[in-house]
């Protein structure tokens, strides 16, 4: 892969950097996690550093191809100037005039963040000639183009697959750095290999555990999706989360984990209440006694130990999705418990996916005590599947 140095010297070109900073917001519009702004620091200092001129494009949310200030990224550039000690300026468009005016009146060393990419329909458009027309105009505004938006190079869009085609192009130093990482677990990982597996549905982790199923070692099954497992396993749920289309491949899962000596490890206990909700009262019961009328929000006490006890003699560890409701503090349990025993491991310690890195951080955790925290969601766990990444890829012909 191609990194920063192969670009040479960098005073004075204006190079077009791709981050990810599709950031969580509340309803004020202010961000609850700024970890993807962090993360792309390193690679804007970089650049700046070295005297270019750097204008930064990124999305925010799904906008639809539409102009729709809810998605404007002004509180990512306000949060952007902050981090980096100097003002960022937001253009109001993203390759139209006030991008170009922003552009051309940088200075050496200076950053502009351009508006939202997705506000223009041809950015992820599955037509080719769509996407390659706003790539040339991407183009024609630099010298020079860095992708470091992780998040999004599993898509095939505009700013992050065509326009490399078009400019002398480099991975920054977080793309560099996640796929150094997150190889650890996909080549030869050291074993034994634990990956823990949450959130709300097994649908979506379908291929992440069709691939790791054949070279982990273990598989603890915590979240929303833990409950179509144990469905899987012939007990009651209540209410809890179940897709119903999913327990025949649950089933498959638990059959084929056996017959390879993986151990799939699912809930013994649970924490159960009778609604979604932060204040109703939590009761632990065992995973096959949970009453019809309530409903699993978190992985109980026993399971948490027996979770922790494996990761903690573990010497890779992948974590992808929170085990439980952790936003409501009385099921944030199984969730701290699995990051504690993360921490204080030997393994080499991987947080995938948007959600678990925000549990780790909201639930004030020290980040630098994990070997690598992701800030890919679905691109992590589309590169822990093995399938190959447009977005890398094209930094790689
Ligand atoms: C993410 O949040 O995982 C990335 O920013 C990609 O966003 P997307 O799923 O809307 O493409």
């Amino acid at each position: 892969m191609r990194t920063i140095d192969s670009l040479g010297d960098l005073a004075g070109k204006t190079v077009f950097v791709r981050s990810d900073f599709n950031v969580p917001l509340d309803a004020d519009r202010s961000i609850t996690d700024d970890g993807r702004i962090r993360a792309a620091l390193p690679t804007l200092k970089r650049l700046l550093a070295a005297g270019a001129k750097v204008a930064v494009a990124a999305h925010l949310g799904r906008p639809k191809g539409k102009v729709n200030p809810d998605f404007s990224l002004a509180p990512v550039a306000a949060r952007l100037s902050e981090l980096l000690g100097e003002d960022v300026a937001l253009a109001s468009d993203t390759v139209g005039e006030d991008a170009k005016a922003k552009i051309a009146a940088l200075k050496n060393g200076q950053a502009v963040l351009l508006e939202n990419v997705r506000f223009d329909a041809r950015e992820d458009s599955k037509v080719d000639a769509d996407r390659e027309s706003l790539a040339q105009e991407y183009a024609a505004l630099a010298d020079a183009f860095v992708s470091d938006g992780f998040g999004v190079v599993h898509r095939k869009q505009a700013s992050v697959y065509d326009i490399a085609k078009l400019l002398p192009s480099a991975a920054g130093e977080l793309v560099f750095k996640e796929i150094d990482s997150l190889s650890r677990a996909t080549q030869n990982p050291e074993r034994p290999y634990t990956v823990v597996l949450g959130g709300s549905k097994v649908s979506d982790k379908l291929g992440v555990i069709d691939n790791l199923i054949e070279v982990a070692d273990r598989l603890l099954i915590g979240g929303g999706m833990a409950y179509t497992f144990l469905k899987a396993q012939g007990y009651e749920i209540g209410t809890s989360l179940l897709e119903a289309d999913q327990v025949d491949a649950a089933a498959g899962y638990l059959a084929k984990a056996a017959a390879k000596g993986v151990s799939l490890m699912l809930p013994t206990d649970v924490v159960i209440a009778p609604k979604f909700a932060a204040d109703a009262p939590a009761t632990v019961v065992a995973a096959d006694a949970i009453p019809s009328d309530q409903m699993g929000l978190d992985i109980g006490p026993e399971t948490s130990a027996a979770y922790a006890d494996a990761i903690s003699d573990s010497k890779t560890i992948v974590w992808n999705g929170p085990v439980g409701v952790f936003e409501f503090e009385a099921f944030a349990n199984g969730t701290k418990a699995i990051a504690q025993a993360m921490q204080d491991g030997e393994g080499f310690s991987i947080v995938g996916g948007g959600d678990s890195a925000a549990a780790v951080r909201n639930l004030g955790f020290d980040e630098s005590k994990f070997s690598h925290i992701s800030t890919g969601g679905g691109a992590s766990l589309e590169f822990l599947e093995g399938k190959v990444l447009p977005g890398i890829a094209v930094l790689e012909d």
